[in-house]
C-alpha cells in the first residue's frame, strides 16, 4: 500500500511497472497503449508510418547533394525503422495489436518534402521534437519505455544535428541562405504545433500515472528555448512563435 495520505489522488504515481506486471492497473495499460498506438507515430505495424518513412527516405536519397549526405539519410531512415520496431514490440508487450492503420495526425509529416532544403529543415526541426519524447520517456513509470528512452533520444539528436549540418552547408551560398530563411516560416510553426494543444485534456491523466511528467506547453517552451540558439548559430531570424500556427 502506498501513502495513506489525503493527497494520493493528486500526487504523481511513484509506482513503476514491468512488462506483464500482474499489478498493472487497466487504466495505466490502456493509457500506454493509446500513447504508443495513437499519439506516437513510430510503429512498424502501422502502414501509415511506413508510407511516411518511405516519403522521407525517397526525398533524402533523391535530393542529397553528395554521397556522404546520402549515407547520412540512409542511416537516419534505418534508425527510424528500428524505432518503429521497438514501439511495435512495446505495443505487443502490452497485449495490444500493433498491426493497425492509424492516421498520423501531426500535419508536419504531411508537408511534402520538395527539395533538399525541406529535407534539411525536416530533420533539424521535426526530428528534433523526438528528443523531447525521449526526455519524457526517460522518467516514465513503465520500465520498458524508460529503458529504450536514452537510445531513442541519442538517435534523434543525431537526426537534428544532421539537419543543421545540411543547413549550414546550404547557407554557405547567399542564395542558399535566403532560401533557408524563407523556408523557416513553413517549418517553425509546424514544429511548434507538434507538441499538441496547450489545453489538451489528455495530459493530466498521463502525468497522474507518471507516464509523462511535463505538459504539452512545458515541452514546447523547452523546445523553443533550446532550438533558438541553434537557429541563431546559422544567423537566421526566428519567426514569431505564434505566427502561422494552426492551434496554440
Ligand atoms: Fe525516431
Ligand atoms: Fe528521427
Amino acid at each position: 500500500m502506498m501513502g495513506g495520505h489525503h493527497t494520493d489522488n493528486l500526487a504523481p504515481n511513484a509506482q513503476t511497472y514491468k512488462q506483464n506486471d500482474p499489478n498493472m492497473p487497466e487504466e495505466f495499460r490502456s493509457l500506454l497503449v493509446n500513447l504508443l498506438l495513437n499519439q506516437h507515430l513510430e510503429n512498424n505495424g502501422n502502414p501509415e508510418y511506413r508510407r511516411i518513412l518511405g516519403n522521407i527516405a525517397a526525398a533524402g536519397l533523391k535530393f542529397a547533394p553528395h554521397g556522404r549526405a546520402m549515407e547520412i539519410e540512409a542511416e537516419i531512415v534505418r534508425q527510424e525503422v528500428h524505432h518503429g520496431q521497438i514501439v511495435a514490440d512495446l505495443i505487443a508487450g502490452l497485449g495490444a495489436d500493433p498491426n493497425q492503420r492509424m492516421e498520423i495526425k501531426q500535419y508536419a509529416f504531411h508537408i511534402p518534402l520538395e527539395d533538399w532544403i525541406d529535407v534539411a529543415w525536416f530533420h533539424a526541426l521535426i526530428d528534433r521534437v523526438g528528443l523531447y519524447v525521449g526526455v519524457e520517456w526517460v522518467g516514465s513509470s513503465y520500465e520498458p519505455l524508460r529503458e529504450i528512452a536514452p537510445s531513442l533520444e541519442s538517435d534523434e539528436e543525431f537526426h537534428t544535428r544532421a539537419g543543421f549540418l545540411h543547413l549550414k552547408e546550404i547557407c554557405r551560398a547567399p542564395e542558399g541562405k535566403a532560401a533557408v530563411q524563407k523556408r523557416l516560416h513553413k517549418w517553425w510553426p509546424a514544429a511548434l504545433d507538434m507538441f499538441g494543444r496547450s489545453d489538451s485534456k489528455n495530459s493530466p491523466a498521463y502525468v497522474k500515472w507518471g507516464i509523462k511528467s511535463h505538459t504539452n506547453a512545458e515541452l514546447r517552451q523547452k523546445y523553443i528555448a533550446e532550438a533558438i540558439p541553434e537557429l541563431k548559430k546559422l544567423d537566421l531570424e526566428v519567426p514569431d512563435n505564434n505566427a502561422n500556427r494552426r492551434f496554440l
